[in-house]
């Protein structure tokens, strides 16, 4: 039987270079998109799919991450004062279960393989989850529960697949998918290469991020081999598990925003404020004001 995915591990050790200088003192998975940081987007996700313990490989500069998580005493403090209930209910939502966190160090940015291998210990052999607060997935269902939902069947590991434009493909992992069964949301999986150029890219399928991986892939990290530019890949490792196991892309239902990337950053508050009763109408009415001046 197919073990159920407890562990979600958040790697948060990138150096977030692309969005200087917003980031020299501030972790990029502290950005907000609306009024909430990506990583607290990232762990509500994993809390509707069922995870349990949450494991977040940090880095330099990420304290902020760690504060976001824990009790405020000053804040809740103030808040009771002034009788800022619901304000106080938001705050305690975010906290997560004690014991149910923990938090290690990725002394180097050596890539997100060896952010994850990092963690290693703490999921032991296991399959487990890894979300990347960058990618925000706007959908009905969290994108995780879809996959874990479909993981109860198949098993072995699995990506959240999505189809991008043929000129894109130097920018993420890429699929060689095999010929589709029941589900046509499940796309087995033949091959992956990292940042192909378009003309050596074996199909338009990328892996975006949110995987679920089996523990075996640990043994696989532990060669702590670098692939496309200098890092050690998580791709590299993943695609030596194909074949062993069964492998699958998921095309989840749902709109996937790179928001480590200023444009997509900006479509997210745009999508995300369109979704909030408070602000849609006001988005609404600024919004042609702007589109029309340029
Ligand atoms: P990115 O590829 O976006 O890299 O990482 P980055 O360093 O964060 O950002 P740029 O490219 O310099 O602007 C994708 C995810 O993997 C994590 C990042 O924190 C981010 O959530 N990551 C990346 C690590 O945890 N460690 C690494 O060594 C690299």
């Amino acid at each position: 039987m197919t073990k159920r995915v407890r562990k979600a591990i958040f790697p948060v050790g990138g150096l977030g270079t692309r969005f200087l200088p917003a980031t020299k003192a501030m972790p990029k998975e502290m950005l907000p998109v609306v009024d909430k940081p990506l990583v607290q987007y990232a762990v509500e996700e994993a809390r509707a799919a069922g995870i349990e313990q949450f494991i977040f490989v940090t880095g330099r500069g990420k304290q902020a991450i760690e504060d976001h998580f824990d009790h405020s005493y000053e804040l809740h403090q103030v808040l009771s004062q002034r009788e800022k209930y619901d304000l106080l209910a938001l705050i305690a939502d975010i906290r997560l279960p004690a014991g149910s966190v923990t938090y290690t160090r990725q002394p180097e940015a050596l890539g997100l393989g060896h952010a994850v291998w990092c963690a290693r210990d703490l999921v032991g052999n296991e399959p487990f989850a890894v979300l990347l607060a960058d990618d925000l997935i706007l959908s009905d269902q969290p994108c995780l529960k879809q996959m874990c939902e479909a993981h109860a069947s198949v098993g072995g590991s699995m990506v959240a697949v999505m189809d991008v434009l043929p000129e894109h493909t130097q920018r993420y992992g890429i699929v060689a998918p095999g010929p589709i069964g029941g589900d046509p949301k499940l796309v087995p999986v033949l091959g992956l290469v990292e940042k192909p150029k378009p003309e050596a890219a074996p199909s338009t399928l990328a892996v975006i991020g949110r995987y679920i991986i089996d523990g075996a892939v640990f043994a696989e990290l532990d060669r702590r081999e670098t692939g496309a530019g200098g890092e050690i890949q998580l791709t590299d490792a993943l695609a030596r598990l194909i074949g062993r196991q069964p492998f699958h892309g998921y095309r989840f239902a749902g709109e996937r925003f790179d928001c480590g990337d200023k444009v997509g950053f900006l479509e997210a508050q745009l999508a995300f404020a369109l979704q909030r009763p408070d602000l849609a109408d006001h988005v609404k009415a600024f919004l042609p004001r702007y589109a029309a001046s340029t």
